[in-house]
């Protein structure tokens, strides 16, 4: 069951704990909602807007619509939900939480078939939520927030908001909100209500998962957890029948923060970014006790699945926070990843309480890497593609060559006052179809959706919200993967603002 000795459960709970000194010792409700967009929003302001309606007592936990107006025509194909996670409340009573990241989560449900769509949102029911309501205050300041007289905590699980990004398995009957610090929130895939945390097997329970589990044309489930301070990743194995396989913990230079990896047929392949976290006694959140080590190179660590056995190859200095699809070529390892010259400055802007100051994505840049595992080299291109993020690939093909790749990009007429990206990217090798949603328009990630009964990569869909801050409404778009550029297939109207969220996935019906 286990190829490691040493109970994950308890350098997970010692680590953090250590670490976390640091945290101190439906259409009725959218009329609720409805005079927040009652406000004229300035542009330094429309990003901040989007989460400020579910901020008031008058949003209640859950929307939901019935059908849904649609513009255009939806592929008859195309049929299933959209579950997409994020950060969504951010204010209990007088406290308030100021970075993305801390936000309770709401996850979304945009169900499509039939020619028609309809939307759910729910809050997340979290202990940490509870407790918080209970408490009439936020009592943690988590990532990247402070809050006056916080809690100490006793596991990691009692910070987890679950608000990063969601995993479906067995063909979307059991679905999991996730967090990158903490377990798996068991979600019901109808309701959205909360099961509870998952435990993988008992020496996991408690330990850290990623947000970003990375599943093999098989349906097995590869995913790994990582504590800031601890030096250690921890690697899971899950079986398509959910079956814990093989859990693994490997000490590893560079491990204070890993938000992404990626797969290929027979590796796991990291990108540890020279971000150090150090633990002190006044921290008030995890951010404050992250340096950046300037100069130091990023490092790619790459196990074979058989062994988990980690090499390391050194690739110039950068930071990371997404990854695309891996594939490998004989010895070599092919991947891409979103490169930016550190993450520190981006991880400090992206704050929700300060709208009026003018923020930036920074300028990742998709960048490709080739891994000669025989060699022991490892080299980067950087493509002229820039402003971008949120790569996301063929889920059919993970971990195999794939041959288009989606992206946001910000792009170069956005206006600068405005947080976010406004294009989507198709690209295929060196060529890129585009599609700008234009002024007033911040796009949120965007995914690649295979059609149900062609294997052609182009033959599939790309589809994701974008929220229009003037009228605050959010707008789910539906466009062909081959003819990006020529604007959507569909475009589904909700009637209200969704919280710009992170993470998403497509469960086909
Ligand atoms: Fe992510």
């Amino acid at each position: 069951m286990t190829d490691d000795t040493r109970p994950a459960r308890e350098w997970s709970r010692r680590i953090w704990l250590q670490a976390m000194g640091l945290a101190g010792p439906g259409a009725g409700l959218s009329a609720g909602i409805a005079p927040a967009f009652a406000q004229v929003i300035e542009p330094g302001d429309a990003w901040a807007s989007a989460f400020r309606p579910f901020d008031g007592p008058a949003f209640q936990g859950e929307l939901r619509t019935g059908s849904l107006a649609i513009e255009g025509r939806l592929p008859a194909e195309l049929r299933g939900c959209l579950y997409r996670n994020g950060p969504a409340r951010f204010r209990l009573n007088d406290s308030r939480l100021s970075h993305w990241f801390d936000g309770d989560a709401m996850v979304q449900a945009i169900r499509l078939g039939a020619g028609q769509a309809s939307h759910h949102g729910r809050l997340l029911d979290t202990p940490k939520r509870r407790q918080e309501e209970a408490a009439g205050r936020f009592l943690y300041g988590g990532f990247g927030s402070t809050v006056s007289r916080p809690r100490g905590l006793r596991s990691p699980d009692e910070l987890n908001p679950a608000n990063i990004n969601l995993l479906a398995m067995a063909g979307g009957k059991r679905l999991y909100a996730l967090w990158e610090a903490g377990s798996a929130l068991d979600l019901d895939p109808d309701t959205l209500a909360s099961r509870g945390w998952k435990a993988w097997s008992p020496e996991t329970a408690g330990a850290p998962f990623s947000a970003h589990p990375r599943v093999d044309p098989d349906g097995t489930v590869w995913s790994f957890g990582y504590m800031p301070g601890s030096g250690k990743l921890l690697i899971y194995q899950i079986g398509a029948d959910g079956i814990l396989k093989r859990q693994a913990v490997r000490e590893l230079p560079q491990v204070d923060m890993v938000h992404d990896f990626a797969i290929t047929e027979r590796h796991l392949v990291f990108l540890l970014q020279p971000l150090v976290f150090a633990a002190r006694a006044d921290l008030r959140n995890l951010l404050e006790g992250m340096r950046w080590n300037p100069g130091a190179p990023l490092l790619a660590c790459v196990m074979s699945k058989a062994t988990l056995e980690p090499r390391l190859f050194e690739l110039p200095t950068g930071g990371v926070f997404h990854l695309g699809n891996a594939w490998e070529e004989g010895d070599t390892i092919r991947l891409g990843y979103a490169r930016a010259e550190s993450i520190m400055a981006l991880m400090q802007q992206l704050r929700v309480d300060t709208p009026a100051a003018p923020q930036e994505p920074g300028s990742s840049v998709w960048t490709e890497v080739s891994i000669d595992v025989a060699g022991g080299r490892a080299s980067q291109q950087m493509t002229d593609l820039s402003a971008i993020e949120f790569p996301r690939t063929d889920p059919r093909r993970t971990g195999l060559r794939h041959s288009l790749t989606v992206l946001l990009q910000r792009g170069p007429t956005m206006d600068p006052r405005v947080f976010g990206f406004d294009t989507v990217i198709v690209r295929e090798g060196e060529r890129s179809q585009r599609h700008a949603y234009g002024s007033g328009w911040i796009a949120e990630e965007h995914l690649y959706v295979p059609h149900p009964h062609d294997t052609r990569e182009g033959a599939g869909w790309v589809l994701g919200p974008a929220y229009h801050w003037p009228s605050g409404k959010t707008t789910l778009s539906v466009f062909q993967a081959d003819a990006l550029a020529q604007g959507p297939l569909a475009q589904v109207r909700l009637p209200y603002g969704l919280p710009l969220g992170l993470h998403g996935q497509f469960v086909a019906a």
